[in-house]
């Protein structure tokens, strides 16, 4: 049975009930968006939207976590990239989207290479929320154009993290890059 759906500061308060030791395994933080899916109108001071890339607008942060809503215009994607070893879970409140994940079979951040191998995909959906997996987090979001449509999702990282690694596997290629806020409208 779907859970009656919530605005998303209902579901804030209840992410700050949580103790550090929630985040740092998957599983209490991934169900949290099933108990408590949020309902697409109280996202509204949260959103933006650019035809160029995706827009990451921070929700709450604490020292623990840090809550964004991602909007994508169909056909958008992230950069394949990884969390810098953090915890990450996401929900979407609206759309469907797929996450393909990549096994690293070796890198040299420094020397900027890279050889990674696509593994496996998973639909990101109103009912289906998941999280990275920690011994494979090399990913990237697409909002297919295929599906036509706008799609909003929420990340929660843990701990929050600024910088990460992006991939290029095609050219074996990768590197650093500084990750910034579109809007900082919530709590932080
Ligand atoms: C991002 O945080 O910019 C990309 C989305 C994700 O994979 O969490």
């Amino acid at each position: 049975m779907r859970s009656v759906r919530v605005p998303v500061d209902t579901l804030v308060e209840k992410l700050r009930t949580h103790p550090a030791s929630a985040f740092e395994k998957t599983e209490a933080i991934r169900t949290l968006p099933l108990e408590m899916p949020v309902e697409e109108a109280s996202l509204a001071p949260y959103l933006t939207w650019n035809r160029q890339h995706y827009t990451r607008n921070l929700i709450d942060k604490s020292d623990l976590y840090e809550l964004l809503a991602i909007c994508w215009e169909a056909g958008q994607s992230s950069s394949i990239h990884n969390h810098r070893d953090q915890m990450c879970w996401m929900a979407a409140p609206t759309g469907r989207l797929v996450v393909e994940n990549f096994c690293v079979q070796f890198q040299d951040i420094a020397a900027g290479k890279c050889r990674l191998e696509a593994s496996n995909t998973v639909d990101l959906t109103p009912e289906n929320p998941c999280a990275v997996d920690p011994r494979e987090p090399v990913h990237w979001v697409v909002n297919p154009r295929a599906a036509n449509q706008r799609a909003v999702t929420l990340h929660f990282y843990s701990r929050p993290f600024d910088t990460c690694v992006v991939y290029s596997p095609e050219q074996g290629a990768c590197g650093d890059i500084r990750l910034h806020y579109n809007t900082c409208t919530g709590n932080q």
